[in-house]
């Protein structure tokens, strides 16, 4: 099963731990409360951090223990950017900041016209200096794809260092997409589920990660 999606989708960067994919079916079920969604939304973040942070660069520092000097190493470079896609993103972004404290924070708005499905921007905002930074988008879910191709072809304006997607859960058709329009983008998710329906949800999915987060609904 992972090898064919592997195979099918060569953007795909699949999280298999036991912790993340344990988190993620409590967070599926319908009648988990608003609270309880929102704190395995950040700890599922964390453990996702972790994963999607594997390849920065580190460099070895001169220190001091209380017993003696030492090179020991540090992440290199210009901060981190998480780039978080309003209003679901914000989700996954409080748990990202509280393993990566001192990355800079970016925010892209945009809203799903509901009879095209296409990506409206509202509002964005990023960090200076991109072109020496890495940026890690944020988005709970990858459906279409119409959202996460809008976010990551205004933030290669920009001119980043790299850019990396991370999001909770997606689908083929959302795979497709991104791999389509942006394939030197690596998808980071802990599932890919079996198909959108009619109305761009993810099936079977968890339901509006947005309304779920806030409570909306
Ligand atoms: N956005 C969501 O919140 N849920 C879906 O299933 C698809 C898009």
């Amino acid at each position: 099963m992972e090898a064919a999606l592997a195979a099918r989708f060569p953007n795909l960067r699949l999280i298999t731990h036991p912790l993340v994919q344990h988190k993620l079916t409590l967070m599926r079920r319908k009648d988990l409360s608003t609270s309880s969604f929102r704190r395995l939304l950040n700890e599922l973040s964390m453990l996702m951090a972790y994963e999607v942070t594997r390849d920065v660069g580190t460099q070895l520092v001169s220190i001091e223990t209380p017993l003696e000097t030492m090179l020991a190493p540090m992440i290199d470079g210009k901060k981190l950017v998480f780039l978080s896609i309003l209003r679901a993103g914000t989700g996954i972004l409080d748990g990202m900041l509280s393993v990566v404290p001192g990355a800079r924070v970016g925010h892209i708005g945009l809203y799903r016209d509901p009879k095209t499905l296409t990506a409206v921007e509202y509002y964005f905002k990023m960090p200076h200096q991109l072109e020496e930074r890495d940026v890690v988008i944020l988005d709970p879910m990858l459906a279409t794809g119409n959202s996460a191709v809008a976010a990551i072809e205004r933030t290669r304006e920009l001119g980043p260092k790299s850019m990396k997607f991370v999001c909770l859960l997606t689908c083929p058709e959302g795979l497709e997409a991104l791999n389509r329009e942006h394939p030197d983008v690596p998808v980071y998710t802990a599932a890919v589920d079996r198909e959108l329906d009619s109305h761009g949800y993810i099936l079977p999915g968890l339901g509006d990660a947005g309304d779920r987060i806030f409570g909306t609904k």
